[in-house]
């Protein structure tokens, strides 16, 4: 491959951003990995995530900060995508600390931007959320639904997407922002609901569901989100939604864990917490007509998957 296939994948010891470097470097892509190893969840889990790729004389791993923007401009050079997928996660944790969030993703993503515009950068991907939608008018949502986030972490997000759009728009920076709901497979981060469910269920310890369990959630499997990110270097402009398009109450996604795992776990209720959007649920149209991307696993067959490779991991 030429020397035009360079990424840069932020967050890329992360969840998403460890399978994106797995598809990227199987593809013969020069990969440098952005991360800071914050210490959100696990560093050593985000250590083991790249471990393999080490290995490969096309990745690079650096650790360093997105904040940093001397380090950004020492990096860029000669890269042609940026996949940007680095980000305070988590809609409860902005809740408690809204300024990390902001500092992270809103001015985190401005500072690749900015520096992103000194370089020939071919596409920038940002890895943006459901979260920017909040408040429903109606589902499921599509790209004109109103954005009303209703947590630090959706503002945070929106502020960034609206920031891809503005560098487009004046400076001609070409930008994506892939609105992910919900994802979900292995290497997953460890504070979201299937997580969580699938390791009490394997241990037959008590669920805890927040709320009446009737929330619902619109969860994506990572094979089919690395698959948008990949499409989205060659095409697309602006903001796609990139949701697995069906709908799953929490109630109901604790059944299929408990059913799929075997398990003898019980459901205990506890008070809702405040962030967290009622329904989502995603109209991929636009991403069918303009990306030809569609969703490829169901829910039932990557919560096998998913429980799978829990299993793998705990032998
Ligand atoms: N997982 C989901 O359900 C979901 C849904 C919607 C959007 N997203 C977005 O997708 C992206 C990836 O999410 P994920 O689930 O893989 O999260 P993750 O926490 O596993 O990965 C994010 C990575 O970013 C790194 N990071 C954090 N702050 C940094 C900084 N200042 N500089 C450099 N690196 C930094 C972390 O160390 C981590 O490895 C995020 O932008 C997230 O907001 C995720």
């Amino acid at each position: 491959m030429s020397k035009e296939s360079k990424a840069i994948v932020t967050g890329g010891a992360g969840f998403i951003g460890s399978h994106l470097i797995e598809k990227l470097l199987s593809k013969g892509y020069e990969v440098i990995c952005l991360d800071n190893f914050d210490p959100y969840y696990s560093t050593q889990t985000k250590k083991r995530n790249v471990e393999l790729y080490l290995k490969n004389d096309n990745f690079t791993l650096v650790k360093g900060d997105i904040r940093d923007i001397v380090l950004l401009k020492d990096l860029f050079c000669g890269v042609d995508y940026i996949f940007h997928q680095a980000a305070q996660a988590g809609v409860r944790t902005s809740v408690d600390n809204p300024m990390k969030p902001h500092e992270v993703n809103a001015t985190g993503t401005l500072n690749l931007l900015k520096t992103a515009l000194d370089f020939d950068i071919k596409k920038f991907i940002f890895a943006s959320s459901s979260s920017v939608y909040g408040q429903i008018s109606y589902l499921p949502f599509d790209e004109q639904h109103p954005t009303f986030p209703v947590s630090p972490y959706g503002v945070s997000k929106l502020m960034a997407e609206h920031y891809c759009r503005v560098f487009s728009e004046l400076y001609g920076l070409k930008t994506i922002s892939l609105r992910y709901f919900t994802v979900y497979g292995p290497r997953m981060r460890p504070d979201l609901a299937i997580s969580i469910f699938t390791k009490a269920a394997l241990q037959n310890s008590s669920i805890t569901i927040f709320g009446d369990g009737s929330k619902t959630r619109d969860f994506t499997y990572v094979d089919d989100i690395v698959d948008a990110n990949m499409i989205a270097m060659h095409k697309g402009k602006g903001e796609y939604n990139i949701g697995g398009g069906h709908s799953i109450s929490i109630m109901d996604l604790a059944d299929t864990i408990i059913s799929v795992t075997g398990s003898t776990s019980d459901i205990v209720f506890k008070e809702c917490i405040k962030g967290d959007a009622e329904h989502t649920l995603a109209n991929n149209e636009k991403a069918k007509r303009e990306l030809d991307w569609k969703p490829m696993v169901t829910i039932n067959d990557g919560i096998r998957k998913y429980v799978d490779w829990m299993i793998s991991q705990n032998k």
